[in-house]
């Protein structure tokens, strides 16, 4: 019922604000009214949501979308104010409790046992591993002209990274990869969860001592975890790391097969690299809205928020707000460019950054000298809007000279489709 009253308050202040509003506000406010968060998709819209405001109000999902930078800190480090607790998404399958719900020292400790596993990108043997597989899953364009990058390579290859994260054992692994294949991500994420319910962690044979499992078999043993939590760690880092990196594989290659002047730049200097990447992220975050609530009222950017209130962190529109970054719409990579948001902040900043961006310069590493070996052929970017993760319906690619090939379509890669 407050709710309601609410609702039909705002609806009555949305519209007398229309009437009595400047004619430069006007297409703004018409926006706000007609469209969905979801909508958000051009520059010049989202250009147009940076000049007037850092929060805007979206009354067909009532939710209040963050689009300013500064905002986007505050809500993101302020966790007593704003909370991802009571977020559906984020309980989509209970699997969430204990990062998402875990407080003060247990946030700590776990956040502490998930980040030490997570170093073991710097290890030989599993960048040795990680590259063997990623060579010989590029045989796959020497058997077939016209390939689907996403369900035949990006899709597989990050699967594999999270096994060999977790140290599944080699028939889990391609049993795993061939679930996730299936391209149905909530489907497979079910799955996943039977799957992990009939296995027991701590008698699990795992490849590696210095894998996730492994760990979390120690900490069950010293008692600082339970099982299902550990089930629990598992899962998020499947949700965390497998789409979020196929998703920026996709997009990197994306942007490279429409630039040869970048791809010739990016040869001549490796020491850009690893800018480039960041920058990928920068301007087409795979996790695009990061969702919290509002535990009390309060204000921010000079708007006042009720208590209850969900709030949407545009990622996407946050990492090209011009009073942070300069060119926001251009890659950039010279000199020193302001830190961006695609990884999150605050207490749940992304705890895979660092194996994020190993496997994408191993990524880039791998395939720079190949892209003119191909062309693009249809790349359909999708929207879901029940997870937040942003990928590829499907990225037709084609080997050059082969069958009926078409052009690459040309035009700027930061403008085309949906992102
Ligand atoms: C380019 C790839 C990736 C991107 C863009 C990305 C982005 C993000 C973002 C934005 C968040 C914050 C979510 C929020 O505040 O609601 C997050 C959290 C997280 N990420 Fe990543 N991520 C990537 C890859 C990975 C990988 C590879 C792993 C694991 C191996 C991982 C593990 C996690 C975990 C465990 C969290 C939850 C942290 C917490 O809630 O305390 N991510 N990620």
């Amino acid at each position: 019922m407050k709710h309601r009253m609410n609702h039909i308050l705002r609806e009555i202040v949305f519209r007398l604000k229309y009437m009595i509003t400047s004619s430069e506000r006007r297409p703004l406010i018409k926006f706000l009214h007609r469209s969905e968060f979801y909508d958000v998709e051009s520059s010049a819209q989202i250009e147009m949501l940076h000049r007037h405001a850092a929060i805007h109000y979206f009354e067909r999902n009532r939710i209040w979308l963050v689009t300013g930078f500064e905002a986007a800190e505050k809500v993101l480090t302020d966790g007593s104010t704003f909370s991802p607790r009571d977020i559906e998404e984020y309980r989509l399958f209970d699997s969430h409790e204990v990062i998402i719900r875990a407080e003060g020292d247990r946030h700590v400790m776990i956040n502490e046992l998930i980040a030490d596993a997570f170093l073991i990108y710097k290890d030989e043997s599993y960048l040795k591993q990680l590259r063997n597989r990623l060579q010989s899953q590029m045989s796959v364009f020497n058997t077939s002209n016209s390939v689907d990058l996403k369900t035949a390579f990006t899709d597989p290859l990050a699967t594999y990274s999270f096994c060999l994260l977790a140290g599944f054992n080699e028939e889990d692994t391609e049993n795993i990869i061939a679930q996730f294949n299936d391209g149905d991500v909530l489907g497979f994420l079910h799955w996943f969860m039977s799957f992990m319910e009939k296995i027991s962690i701590t008698e699990y044979h795992t490849i590696s001592e210095a894998s996730l499992l492994t760990r979390l078999q120690a900490s069950i043993h010293a008692g600082s975890i339970s099982e299902s939590e550990a089930r629990d760690i598992l899962k998020i880092t499947l949700v965390a790391s497998t789409e979020t990196i196929s998703s920026t594989f996709q997009r990197i290659f994306e942007v490279l097969m429409r630039d040869v002047h970048l791809r010739e730049r990016l040869r001549g200097q490796e020491s850009i690299r690893a800018k480039f990447i960041d920058e990928i992220v920068r301007l087409h975050p795979p996790s695009r809205w990061l969702k919290r609530k509002t535990v009390a009222a309060t204000r921010i950017s000079g708007v006042s928020i009720p208590a209850g209130s969900t709030l949407v962190v545009d990622i996407r529109s946050v990492n090209r707000d011009p009073s942070a970054f300069e060119r926001p719409e251009s890659l950039y990579l010279d000199g020193h460019r302001h830190k961006h948001m695609g990884f999150g902040s605050g207490m749940h900043k992304c705890l895979g950054m660092g194996i994020a961006r190993k496997q994408a310069r191993l990524f880039l590493d791998h395939f720079l000298d190949k892209m003119d070996d191909f062309l693009l052929e249809d790349v359909r970017w999708m929207q879901p809007r029940n997870i937040t993760i942003i990928s590829t319906e499907k990225m037709k690619v084609r080997r050059k000279g082969a069958g009926q090939a078409g052009e690459a379509p040309s035009g700027c890669p930061f403008h085309m489709g949906r992102s």
